[in-house]
């Protein structure tokens, strides 16, 4: 518990669901990484009495300058460490006394997962894994597993409920599905106290451009053309990462343990209409699409039912795609040397700077 705040054992005058809602401190793991930073800002904006401690390994795609604006804020605190080391995560789960732990920490990019499986398997499904068994050791009260929509696979009509089998396409979506899966028998067998979120493909600032929609802002205003695998064809349900993030805390606050939310965004696009409506947006011609080679097992379709968080957590999103992309372009844009300082490199010093040189 976080010292100096109320204590429920006590007589103190909200039952303790209410109590929990009040003072929590929360482990957010992958906080470095594009949601998890939207996340930990969103939760220090929304949540004035609660506490974050954010562990990143620091891969590639992990980035403390995406939490450059939070970093003298005294309810944050960052650990570096990898949620597949247990030694690791005990040492940090036994020193501070986490009310709620949430999980956005893994190898997150298809393509990746296609040239090289192993550290997907090794940080999704061990890592999640780890933190399971701290849960359950430190007794923590409330387990978020941010999942994806992925791991239900391709669905030509329709779109899939929170009930339909999980049939994964890549290697990364096989081990989101395998964390799942243990994360409900964890609940089933020990009582861990798991809830799953799985949405769809988010967009907004401090996206690793690797992604479709920041590597196309980015290659546009560098002047390149934007690669398009196969036909152009393939669909998504898009969400603005602001969204995501109070679905998630939605979930955190008054998720149920053992249940699985799917989050969507109600905005299906192929990707060829991405791709010319950031063109357009940008005021460029679109003879700048290349189509090249298509994704080896490229899913088709991606569609998702949210109708159990809408009516249960009263969650929904708040921005339509027109406005939040046009935010989304107008941040990459404004924020260049963000994206450059990744495609240099540069962004891996900062770590060393910041924390290596004291
Ligand atoms: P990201 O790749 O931008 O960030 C991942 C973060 O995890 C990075 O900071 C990285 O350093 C950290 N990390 C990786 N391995 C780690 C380890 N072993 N220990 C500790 N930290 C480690 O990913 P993202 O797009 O922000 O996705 C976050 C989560 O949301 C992932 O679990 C992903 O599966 C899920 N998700 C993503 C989307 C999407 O559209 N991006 C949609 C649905 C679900
Ligand atoms: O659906 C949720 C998932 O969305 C998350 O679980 C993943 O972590 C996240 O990476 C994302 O996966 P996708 O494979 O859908 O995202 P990506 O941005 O890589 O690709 C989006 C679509 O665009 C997909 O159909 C492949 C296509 N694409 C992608 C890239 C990078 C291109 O056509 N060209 C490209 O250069």
């Amino acid at each position: 518990m976080i010292p100096g705040l109320a204590n429920p054992s006590i007589g103190f005058p909200f039952p303790i669901n209410d109590w929990i809602l009040i003072a929590m401190k929360i482990l957010v793991t992958g906080g470095a990484g594009f949601i998890g930073s939207n996340f930990i800002r969103l939760l220090l904006q929304e949540k004035p009495q609660w506490v974050v401690v954010n562990f990143d390994k620091l891969t590639y795609c992990g980035n403390l300058e995406n939490l450059k604006d939070i970093q003298g804020e005294k309810r944050y605190r960052f650990v570096h460490g990898d949620i597949a080391n247990k030694q690791a995560v005990d040492t940090l789960l036994a020193e501070d006394h986490f009310d709620a732990i949430i999980n956005f920490a893994a190898e997150s990019h298809v393509d990746r997962s296609i040239l090289d499986p192993s550290p997907f398997m090794r940080t999704n499904i061990e890592g999640t894994m780890v933190l399971l068994e701290g849960a359950n050791k430190y007794q923590i009260k409330k387990f978020v597993q941010v999942s994806t929509d992925e791991v239900y696979g391709s669905i030509s009509r329709g779109s899939f409920s929170e009930l339909s089998n999980l049939s994964s396409g890549s290697p990364y979506s096989a081990s989101k599905a395998a964390a799942d899966l243990l994360c409900l028998a964890y609940w089933n067998t020990y009582k861990t106290p798991v809830s799953i979120t799985r949405c769809t493909n988010n967009y907004g600032p401090y996206q690793f451009p690797e992604k479709l929609i920041p590597l196309a802002i980015s290659n546009v205003l560098e002047g390149k053309a934007i690669p398009v695998y196969g036909d152009g064809l393939n669909v998504r349900d898009w969400i603005y990462v602001e969204d995501h993030c109070r679905g998630l805390l939605a979930v955190l606050e008054k998720g149920k343990p053992g249940e699985v939310y799917n989050i969507a965004g109600s905005s299906e696009k192929t990707n060829l209409d991405i791709v010319q409506t950031l063109l357009k947006q940008l005021g460029k011609k679109q003879d700048m699409i290349e189509f090249v080679k298509d994704r080896p097992g490229h899913d088709r379709r991606y569609s998702l039912d949210d109708r159990k968080i809408r009516k249960e957590l009263s969650w929904k999103p708040l921005y339509n795609f027109d406005e939040a992309i046009k935010l989304t372009v107008n941040w990459y844009s404004e924020n260049e040397s963000w994206w450059q300082r990744i495609r240099t490199g540069e962004y891996l010093k900062y770590y060393e700077k910041m924390y290596l040189s004291r």
